[in-house]
């Protein structure tokens, strides 16, 4: 389980997140939306603790990061939103870095195989990464994260780039996360996917929780029917806000 409370980032003057809690629980797929800026990026980075935070708490299965980093690192798994992977190795090399990292090496090259199989890059397996295509360089990211059984896996917008079947075995090997009890915390701009992958949507304005709840209780609150798409609930709820934040301010 991931619990983050009231986490507060600025950017030197910059207020990115603004007192953030929420929870992610066992089994459970979790949709980060928002508009450009809204700080999706940044509330992952702080997680996953690539970014320090300002203020606040991240706990990952009772573990605080602030006084057990290593050991919740070793629970997490992250997909950014621009991979950057080290060109100089070939992909097979950099499955093996990442596996090592995580001192997971015990079935590791069963598990490189499978994933390799699963994105297409088996016949890439040798060539550098650097000689990778856009898209396969996210699937190579998206590999890297599913190379250690993480009970945390925070993905940031990874459906971008990639092809059809790379985008259903994501879905899947996510559905698998959430199977052995794992949880889910995915940042995305695709909203009719995360209608169908999320149990749970977080909508994120301006560096704060404008609201949260699964798709039907999101319905409720924009007052829209059952045949609304997430897109007309979110462009909903959100005009509100922005409205209400107007009026507030005038
Ligand atoms: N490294 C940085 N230095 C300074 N400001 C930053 C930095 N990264 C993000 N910001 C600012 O923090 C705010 C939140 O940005 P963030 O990248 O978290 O948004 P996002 O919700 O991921 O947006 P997008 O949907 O475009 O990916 C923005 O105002 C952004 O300009
Ligand atoms: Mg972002």
């Amino acid at each position: 389980m991931l619990k983050v409370e009231k986490l507060l980032k600025y950017y030197r003057k910059t207020l990115a997140v603004d007192e953030i809690s929420f929870t992610v629980n066992d089994g459970e797929i979790v949709g980060l939306v928002g508009p450009n800026g809204a700080g999706k990026t940044t509330i992952l980075r702080c997680i996953i603790g690539i970014v320090q935070m300002t203020d606040g708490r991240v706990e990952v299965d009772g573990l605080d990061l602030a006084t057990n980093e290593e050991a919740v690192k070793k629970l997490l798994a992250f997909v950014p939103e621009v991979p950057t992977p080290y060109e100089m190795l070939t992909v097979y090399e950099h499955l093996r870095f990442i596996a090592m990292a995580y001192q997971t090496m015990s079935d590791f090259d069963k598990r490189a195989d499978e994933l390799l199989r699963r994105f297409d890059l088996d016949d890439k397996r040798s060539d550098f990464v650097l000689s990778l295509s856009k898209g396969m360089k996210q699937k190579l990211a998206i590999a890297c994260a599913f190379v250690h059984d993480a009970r945390v896996i925070l993905l940031d917008e990874p459906l971008i780039g990639i092809d059809p079947k790379g985008v259903r075995e994501l879905k899947n090997m996510i559905l698998d996360v959430k199977d052995r009890k794992g949880s889910v915390l995915i940042s995305t701009h695709m909203l009719d996917t995360a209608e169908h992958l999320c149990d749970r949507i977080i909508i994120i304005q301006k560096g704060k929780i404008t609201a949260e709840g699964t798709i039907d209780e999101l319905h409720q609150r924009a007052q829209m029917g059952r045949n609304a798409s997430l897109e007309d609930v979110f462009l909903t709820l959100v005009e509100e806000n922005e409205t209400i934040e107007t009026t507030t301010l005038s």
